[in-house]
């Protein structure tokens, strides 16, 4: 197992391009089941993830040629409409499976994905828009079997105890765009990554208004094609490098970024006090004094993100006074903190909220990756500790972050990998 060493107190400067959104690839990767015909993405974000989910399309019959960024998805004579606990217990996100395997296969058996280290994570939202699609859905053994004769599309409200779900809303979309009549999502996800699927779906010949907005209108079609699509840039990725531009005191510029999908998070950094340009595609965010405390509370898009959370957080242990999260989407998102307490922050926790006090300086320690964006966190607080921190277990940022120790290092980071 590998681990990030960073020696810290470095100035990040330069540019750095952000690579395709992992969480707009997957499911679009996902949609590729739709249909017989192939299928090209580019821009495909080289992750655990997207391994993980190529491997799933594998298992169930489809052919995934990776080359450069660029995934040729086609379709052997073999295909299977169960997705194995194996893989989908690895990454969540293989749950959107469900919905189009059962609108192609009229039957799908996709395992539960489990709890995870963030809190539950039910799929309540995604089973109660699968079944007013008229599915049948029965829960055997971990897995759920769902069938129907044909699906018929139908009003449904998916607003859940903490708003909408992506992953719900994409997976009622999929199965709804081969269903046969109107699905109307009311509280539908509004998230850039659901308007890429929508998108993507579109082009294969699906009938879709609304994506991007909290209603859907779905209009179901018999037959969807093979499509070419190329992956919208990742606002977490580039969302953490704007903090690491100012938790280093740094400049950089941010290619490959769209400022639309980041409204929120401009805002907060620019209430510190970040000097940030807007261009076409890309984004300079610049350091020109000691930032000052802000309060971010995570929220469904256009909200500030929950997965950029824990980052926000390391950016406020060297404010200059008091600033409080409040999670809104995890309640119990907060493993970060008692790592960040271990370089020397003050960090309070009260349920859904955090207190963080600003401190002049961090110091490095070993501390321990606990998800994927805590990971970061870790690696952002390690830049701008003083001394050698050490974070281990970093194959949760491998499932997001493509290539981040080599990114950093053109920027003048101080960071490698070692064996642990
Ligand atoms: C997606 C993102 C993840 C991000 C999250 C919230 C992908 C691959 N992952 O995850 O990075 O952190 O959105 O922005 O896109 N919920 C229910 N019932 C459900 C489904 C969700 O109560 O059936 C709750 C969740 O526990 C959470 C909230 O709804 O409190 C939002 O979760 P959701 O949007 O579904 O997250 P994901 O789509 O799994």
């Amino acid at each position: 197992m590998d681990k990030l060493v960073i020696e810290g107190n470095t100035r990040l400067s330069g540019e750095v391009t952000i690579s395709g959104s992992k969480n707009s690839v997957l499911p679009i990767l996902a949609a590729t089941l739709l249909t017989d015909e192939p299928c090209i993405i580019k821009g495909l974000p080289e992750l655990r993830d997207t391994n993980t989910m190529l491997k799933i399309l594998r298992s169930l019959g489809k052919n995934a040629e990776l080359n450069k960024g660029i995934v040729k998805v086609t379709s052997t004579k073999h295909p299977n409409f169960i997705a194995d606990y194996k893989l989908v217990s690895t990454m969540r996100a293989s749950f959107c499976v469900l919905g189009p395997l059962l609108a192609k296969f009229k039957k799908a058996k996709v395992s539960l994905p489990g709890g995870c280290v963030i809190g539950i994570r039910p799929v309540d939202l995604h089973l109660k828009g699968i079944r007013a699609l008229g599915a049948s859905i029965s829960i055997e053994s971990g897995y759920v079997v769902a069938k129907a004769t044909r699906l018929k599309g139908s009003p449904m409200y998916l607003g859940g105890v903490y708003g909408s779900s992506v992953l719900a809303t994409d997976n009622v979309m999929m199965a709804a765009a081969l269903a046969q009549g109107r699905t109307i999502i009311e509280s539908a996800a509004c998230e850039p990554e659901v308007e890429d699927l929508a998108r993507f779906l579109i082009k294969m010949g699906a009938k879709i208004k609304g994506h991007g907005t909290p209603i859907i209108e779905i209009e179901g079609v018999k037959h969807l094609h093979g499509a070419e699509h190329t992956i919208i840039p990742d606002r977490i990725e580039t969302g953490t490098f704007m903090i690491a531009s100012l938790i280093t005191k740094g400049d950089i510029l941010i290619k490959n970024a769209l400022y639309q999908h980041l409204g929120a998070v401009i805002d907060k950094l620019q209430e510190a006090g970040a000097y940030i340009n807007r261009f076409d595609t890309s984004i300079r965010v610049r350091f020109k004094r000691r930032l000052k405390p802000i309060n971010v509370t995570t929220l469904p898009y256009p909200g500030f993100p929950t997965d950029l959370q824990a980052q926000m957080m390391s950016l406020m242990c060297i404010t200059s006074g008091i600033s409080v999260i409040t999670e809104k989407i995890y309640p119990d998102r907060f493993m970060h903190v008692a790592e960040l307490n271990r370089m020397g922050a003050h960090i309070q926790r009260e349920g859904p909220h955090a207190i963080v006090e600003g401190v002049k300086y961090l110091s490095g320690a070993p501390v321990m990756a606990s998800d994927l964006r805590a990971s970061a966190c870790l690696v952002l607080a390690g830049l701008v500790a003083k001394g050698k921190t050490n974070v281990s277990r970093i194959y949760h940022l491998e499932r997001g972050y493509e290539n981040l120790e080599v990114k950093m290092q053109k920027l003048g980071a101080k960071v490698w990998r070692e064996k642990e």
